[in-house]
């Protein structure tokens, strides 16, 4: 809900209230974000507001005020929500408020993913501010929604004037909080070890900006970041997330004043941005979605999950159960034959999976990553049936037929590149930088663009496949602009949004060299992203742990796969890697032609059992009960929405002589109810489930995991 009372706007989400209002000089100030107020006359804590802020007497200073989009310059030295350079060579700004509007329904993106209204309980505020001395005016987006504690962000910078302007930096939303305790939280990593959690204090004077431009979303830093009260914990405590929507460079910057405010940033990276507007041009910035939760992290979230899973996922397949898979990958790599594939697909069949995916290698002249992407041919050799005689034959199995493609990319041995050597991206004169021996397609050219739509289509048409695996696997090393990172991004979006938009009905999973883009730009076309190339079962703990704040667990894709683990040589039980991988799109990834009978049992069981679980896990609250970041465990619940059905999840990482193991305490159950163990019959309350706990028995061996199903009698 969306009020404009006078100079008051309040908005309003399930319980949260976010604040704003305009001050005698016309300013946008934030009076609050954080617990819903019921108190709707804010007219004398406004004024305490304001006679605190004016500090310097008579000098009327922004540098103090609590701003919703602050220029640089002429009296607030922080660091600037945007910076525009004018005709008059000065990138200073001084926006004031020139018209509310409150309309029903989601904000205006250009060629950008954000969210959609789901329930149709959507509403957006929209206020214009203008510097007219420059003839600068900026529409920032307010969206709320009834059932959410969200605000979703965005600007709209707009060039009024008979000049060419530059954009230097044009964040999605700037945030200035009061002055407190704050810790940030975000999440780092590299390829293997993606999204790794942190938490620090911030301090006055540092600048903590959690960026990345290194052209996608990144394994080194992922577009989510938290900041908590002190002491904010799993289940206590304020906590706000800013979430953005975006594939591309991003930055997420907080800083705490001199007087102990904090202003926090999110939006494009401004390395090696610079943006020419036009008079009469626009600039659009990505949605920016920020949540408050007064009861800690885990509550904050389970409203991403939810806002992600009703209005950001647009795929057909967001709200269905995804088909239980084979993924040839670690089982064959590149070398495989049709005779191999099939004999793999019909062992699948066999144990009860539903869709064989085909990875890399099926194209072009490819047996290895030194040739043919670009070439997205079959390689007749390889498969004498092609791909829609494979598929054909697939399908006739009674499974769904999935195939993996890198389109954005393109090798220097390829037809492709023979053709269009100057489609590669390169920097002048440059040679372009290889890395995997693969080159980046300039996604800012609209022939390029059309090149990949066709050529994808083009296979999609041809057989029956049902599933595709988008891969990217490299960093952008050569930026031949400034501003380019962001042309690319939107020329991956006009793709996404044309090849999802022709084939409703394919199920799209994201991958980028494992977790690179795991983002919400990712997740609006694809719902489910492979999380990490290191599936071994003791690292996923962290990386499915630390994904879990801010996405979906039904987004998260989880294959078990060989033991030793191929990327860091563990060696785990089969049944420790499939308790793990039951939270997410569930599949196998290793040759399972060559398994002994007795663990294709276990498999077997074990896929039984996630067909009763996947919806379970699809639509579910996730609690997270014992952190593997900070303790020798870790355990995390999935409960049904009606509270009647609960899956536990446990892990002891190392095993322990003469141990101590806690009770743990289950989570988001009715007290009043009595739930069955549906493995051992036993029946418990839900307030012993909760308030008493339960004692795992984990036997003696390294990461012994135990998986519990839980359900109303
Ligand atoms: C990287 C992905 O993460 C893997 O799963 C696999 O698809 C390879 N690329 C194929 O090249």
């Amino acid at each position: 809900m969306i009020k404009i009372d006078g100079n008051t706007i309040i908005l309003r989400g399930r319980s949260m209230s976010y604040i704003m209002y305009v001050n005698e000089c016309g300013d946008l100030l934030n009076f609050h974000f954080g617990r819903q107020l019921a108190d709707e006359d804010y007219s004398a804590m406004k004024r305490e507001c304001e006679e605190k802020l004016g500090y310097t007497s008579n000098v009327r200073s922004l540098d103090v005020y609590p701003q919703e989009y602050p220029a640089y310059g002429h009296s607030d030295l922080r660091d600037p929500a945007f910076e525009v350079v004018n005709r008059f060579g000065n990138a200073v700004a001084e926006l004031k408020v020139k018209s509310l509007k409150v309309m029903s329904g989601t904000a205006p993106m250009e060629g950008m993913p954000s969210l959609f209204n789901g329930s149709g309980d959507a509403q957006t505020l929209e206020a214009v501010l203008s510097d007219e001395i420059i003839g600068l005016e900026v529409a920032l987006y307010y969206t709320v929604f009834d059932g959410y504690d969200a605000v979703a962000r965005s600007a709209v910078l707009r060039n009024v004037s008979d000049s060419a302007m530059t954009i230097l930096s044009a964040y999605s939303a700037s945030l200035d909080l009061p002055v407190n305790d704050y810790e940030i939280i975000h999440f780092a990593g590299a390829w293997g070890r993606e999204r790794e959690m942190y938490r620090t204090k911030l301090t006055t004077g540092m600048k903590a900006e959690i960026e990345n431009a290194r052209g996608g979303s990144g394994h080194q830093i992922n577009p989510f970041v938290m900041v908590a009260e002190e002491g904010a914990d799993e289940d206590h405590g304020g906590v706000y997330g800013f979430s953005l929507i975006y594939s591309g460079n991003h930055s997420t910057a907080a800083k705490v004043d001199q007087f102990g405010a904090l202003r926090i940033e999110q939006g494009i990276n401004p390395r090696q941005f610079r943006w020419e507007l036009e008079p009469g041009g626009e600039f659009y910035t990505p949605q920016s979605v920020l949540c408050y939760s007064c009861e800690g992290i885990g509550a904050l979230s389970r409203e991403y999950h939810d806002i992600y899973r009703r209005d950001l996922m647009r795929s057909k397949w967001a709200g269905k159960t995804r088909p239980l898979l084979l993924n040839n990958w670690e089982g064959t790599y590149f070398d495989f034959t049709e005779e191999k594939l099939l004999s793999m697909a019909k062992a699948a069949k066999d144990i009860g999976l539903e869709l064989f995916v085909l990875d890399d290698g099926w194209f072009g002249k490819r047996n290895d990553d030194t040739s043919s992407l670009g070439d997205w041919f079959v390689n007749y050799e390889k498969l004498p049936s092609g791909i829609d005689g494979l598929a054909e034959k697939i399908t006739d199995l009674g499974l769904m037929f999935g195939l993996w493609f890198e389109p954005e990319m393109v090798n220097a041995d390829s037809e492709l590149y023979r053709a269009h050597p100057d489609w590669a991206i390169r920097v002048g004169e440059r040679e372009p930088v290889e890395a995997r021996n693969q080159l980046i397609l300039d996604l800012s050219r609209d022939e390029v663009c059309e090149y990949i739509i066709e050529a994808v289509s083009k296979i999609l048409s041809s057989a029956k496949i049902g599933y595709v695996k988008w891969d990217m696997n490299r960093q952008m090393a050569d930026m031949p602009c400034l501003g380019y990172n962001h042309k690319y991004t939107l020329g991956f979006y006009k793709i996404m949004s044309t090849i999802t938009g022709s084939f409703p009905d394919v199920l799209f999973e994201g991958c980028s060299a494992g977790g690179g883009r795991f983002d919400p730009g990712v997740l609006a076309y694809m719902p489910q992203i492979w999380t990490s190339d290191n599936s071994d079962a003791a690292a996923r703990l962290k990386i499915q742990y630390s994904t879990s704040m801010c996405y979906p667990v039904y987004s998260i894709s989880t294959h078990v796969t060989a033991s030793p683990n191929h990327q860091n040589g563990r060696v785990t039980r089969l049944k420790t890697r499939a308790d793990v991988a039951f939270a997410g799109t569930f599949g196998y990834e290793l040759d399972i032609t060559k398994m002994p009978e007795e663990e294709l049992n276990e498999i077997k069981r074990q896929i039984k059992f996630d067909k009763t679980i996947r919806t379970l896990v699809r639509d579910g609250d996730l609690y997270r009960l014992q952190d593997p970041y900070t303790s020798n465990y870790c355990s995390w619940e999935i409960a049904s929405k009606d509270r009647r059905r609960a899956l536990l999840f446990s892990c002891k990482i190392l095993s322990v002589a003469n141990s101590k193991d806690k009770r743990i305490k289950l989570k988001g159950l009715d007290p009043s109810l009595r739930y069955v163990n549906t493995l051992t019959g036993e029946v418990y309350g839900g307030d012993v489930l909760m308030y008493r706990g339960i004692r795992i028995d984990y036997g003696t061996y390294d990461f012994a995991t135990e998986i519990i199903e839980f359900s109303a009698i």
